[in-house]
């Protein structure tokens, strides 16, 4: 079988380790390679010289190919997303996939209008620590019946190799990180969320024009609820992170983002470690995502991560941008202006107040 031909769209940082994915993969090449900036594609077309590049995205319906990779930042999609639904090429968007629920809402559509393929790279699934929570919840401790999520960062947004947009973006804790953190809480209590409470802020020592940091109490309709705080604007340059589950039997305590996974049951005295498969940090999990896009394309495999899925977890998102404006919980389920439900007096009115939603 040949190789799938991808379009690369977007060519900084996060497309850096999607050459290096790719190239590992003998199953996928890189044809084209879209960036407006010339520095972005001179850099990029030394690692691939065979490739076609250019500066937008009309490449899109000028060269064969496969499939397009989006490694853009989420604001500012329209034209890529209508590009590929044009050429007929499956989509693989990093997250998030737009940075409001409506215009990603929107792509979906499209998408499936146009019967293209689309999936949105949420490679913290794909994580061997996240595989094996799902194990012990259903080996060894039982289910989950709440939770305390902590992650704790001062992210230095004048970075080098640091993407600059979230430096300015509207919530860019919210849209960048905590998208990951609100989805893998939907993956792992295989729930949705029906209330959350939510508070954004920025601290004075701020590098970031809008809110670095985050808080929120959210409820699963299976009743699980957990206590989030996600900071990119901590003030101490050691991250700190813990995510720890109470269930049925004991307790689950991952206290790293990519590993350090530990359990135990009611009356053990100590934690027991668990040993998970040796693992590169940003690399297996894109492999990861790519194999099952891959496999999708080739008929092998379900589409996993869909941008329908991705909706859930972007309302997430809006729900704990607009309770911290109003000051009030909101179940994100209806911020969903296009399904034909009953939205309570309450909710109506939160909603009439940012009919942007
Ligand atoms: N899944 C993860 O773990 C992970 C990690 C980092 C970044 N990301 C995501 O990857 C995406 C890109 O982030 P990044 O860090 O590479 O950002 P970046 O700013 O470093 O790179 C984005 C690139 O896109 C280019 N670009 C902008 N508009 C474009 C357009 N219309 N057409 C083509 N190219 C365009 C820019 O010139 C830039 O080179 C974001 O959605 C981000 O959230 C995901």
């Amino acid at each position: 079988m040949s190789p799938l031909r991808i379009i690369l769209v977007g060519l900084g940082a996060r497309a850096q380790f999607w050459m290096r994915v790719v190239r590992d993969n003998p199953d996928c090449t890189i044809v084209g390679l879209v960036d407006p900036s010339e520095t972005a594609r001179s850099r990029a077309l030394e690692q691939w010289p065979l490739a076609t590049a250019a500066a937008d995205v009309s490449l899109l319906g000028q060269i064969e190919a496969d499939a397009v990779l989006l490694a853009t930042p989420p604001g500012g999609r329209e034209a890529q997303m209508e590009a590929a639904c044009a050429a007929g090429l499956p989509i693989l968007a990093e997250k998030p996939l737009a940075d409001g629920v409506e215009l990603a809402a929107r792509y979906v559509e499209m998408a499936e209008t146009a019967g293209v393929p689309l999936m949105v790279g949420l490679n913290f699934r794909f994580l061997p620590v996240t595989q094996k929570v799902l194990k012990l919840f259903d080996e060894q401790v039982g289910l989950p019946e709440f939770g305390r999520f902590t992650y704790e960062r001062w992210r230095d947004g004048w970075k080098p190799n640091f993407n600059k947009y979230p430096l300015t973006m509207d919530q860019p804790m919210l849209w960048e990180q905590s998208i990951h953190h609100f989805d893998l809480m939907r993956y792992v209590y295989k729930s949705e969320p029906v209330l959350l409470f939510g508070k954004t802020f920025n601290p004075s020592w701020s590098m970031y024009r809008d809110d670095a940091n985050v808080s929120a109490l959210i409820t699963f309709a299976s009743g699980v609820t957990v206590n989030y705080q996600g900071l990119w604007q901590s003030n101490w340059q050691a991250p700190g992170f813990q995510w720890r589950n109470e269930c049925a039997r004991g307790v689950v305590v991952q206290n790293d983002q990519f590993g350090d996974l530990n359990y135990a049951l009611h009356s053990d005295a100590t934690l027991t470690s668990v040993p998970l498969p040796p693992y590169e940090q940003w690399i297996n999990d894109a492999v990861a995502v790519l194999a099952a896009f891959v496999a999708a394309l080739r008929g092998t495999a379900p589409l996993l991560c869909s941008g329908r899925d991705h909706l859930s977890s972007l309302r997430m998102v809006q729900a704990c941008i607009l309770s911290s404006q109003l000051g009030q919980a909101i179940n994100p389920a209806d911020l969903d202006l296009g399904a034909k439900r009953e939205i309570g007096p309450f909710n109506q009115n939160a909603l009439q107040q940012r009919t942007s939603l």
